[in-house]
């Protein structure tokens, strides 16, 4: 009897060494752990022993199959970790690199300018990127023979239909909609039909500002614009407003901060100026008011717009447009 365990014992851990996959394993614990496997027919056997032979050979086939099932529990447990290395796995090898995406820089300055004016109370409104000549350019107080409507800088899509040339369009959409109050940042893609270069490129992105209400001033207007300058570009920076015109605000300005570069020394940014000009604005023209329906003797307001590319550009330091829209990876995966 002594005999048959040891061969069983054999048997069986050779049977174990073999057994690589599940299928295998099974098959093995039914042959020999199960309630009909060999292990139980040895105990069946263990019966027709003499009574004083029992304790010995009881004592040999418990260890027989205390053992077999501890080789068996350790075996399955292997198997069944399915991210262990295989032999052929080479562990000294360098990793695998793992690309992860990151924002675009534009949507990254985007998301800064987003985060400043909703502190500071606006909310966020977008319009369509096709639009009709009205709120392009009509109702924004755009002369008939105004030289943006020429060939020149807008697309037309047809003699109504055209791809908006500013974001200002929305401002009327806004107003349209809701009546005073309103205080709203509208950031979006705008064409213009210009000549391809390093600095000009047929798409780009503003974000437009409108704030209207009861006894809104130029005050406010000029706060909350300086407040944003000082939180996106720091607190030390120079800025200055010089009056301009545009047809849909008076008075108007552009804002100008001191050329970060050079600091204000003039360089070839600056174009040897000292100053960067980084943003349009000014009160709403009543003229506008009266296209969408608002009273212009109780609601005053002011309005802004500024371009992503400019910002961007100057911020990192990028010399070509162009970079932003080729969705080249080795320019991408430098933000
Ligand atoms: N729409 C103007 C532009 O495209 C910018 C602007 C917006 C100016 C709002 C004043 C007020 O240049």
């Amino acid at each position: 009897m002594l005999d048959q365990i040891a061969a069983l014992r054999r048997q069986a851990e050779e049977d174990l060494a073999a057994a690589t996959d599940r299928a295998a394993l099974d098959t093995f614990r039914i042959t020999y752990l199960a309630r009909k496997g060999k292990i139980a027919e040895l105990f069946d056997a263990l019966r027709t022993v003499p009574a004083d032979q029992k304790p010995l050979f009881g004592k040999h086939l418990n260890a027989l199959r205390a053992d077999i099932q501890t080789l068996f529990d350790q075996r399955s447990a292997g198997a069944s970790d399915e991210h262990r290395p295989s032999p052929s796995l080479d562990l000294t090898l360098p990793g695998r690199r793992l690309f992860t995406g990151s924002k675009h820089p534009l949507t990254q300055v985007l998301d800064e300018i987003k985060a400043i004016f909703v502190s500071m109370g606006f909310g966020i409104a977008d319009g369509p990127e096709i639009e009709d000549d009205y709120h392009n350019f009509g109702a924004l107080n755009f002369a008939p023979d105004h030289p943006a409507r020429d060939m020149q800088d807008t697309f037309f899509l047809s003699k109504q239909a055209l791809l908006r040339t500013h974001t200002s369009p929305v401002q009327i959409r806004v107003m349209e909609q809701h009546p005073p109050p309103v205080r709203v940042i509208m950031p979006g893609k705008v064409y213009r039909n210009e000549a391809i270069s390093s600095r000009s490129y047929c798409l780009f992105h503003q974000v437009e500002g409108l704030h209207v209400d009861v006894g809104v001033t130029f005050s406010d207007l000029k706060g909350t614009l300086i407040s944003f300058i000082k939180q996106f570009y720091g607190s030390s920076l120079k800025y200055k407003f010089r009056p301009t015109f545009f047809p849909f605000t008076e008075p108007s300005a552009d804002i100008y901060i001191t050329c970060f570069v050079c600091g204000g020394k003039g360089c070839r940014l600056c174009k040897q100026g000292g100053w960067l000009e980084i943003l349009g604005c000014g009160m709403v023209d009543p003229n506008v008011f009266r296209s969408v329906g608002y009273d212009s003797e109780k609601y005053t307001g002011y309005a802004f717009g500024m371009g992503i590319e400019r910002i961007a550009l100057l911020r990192y330091g990028i010399d070509d447009i162009r970079l932003f829209f080729e969705n080249d990876l080795r320019f991408l995966n430098q933000f």
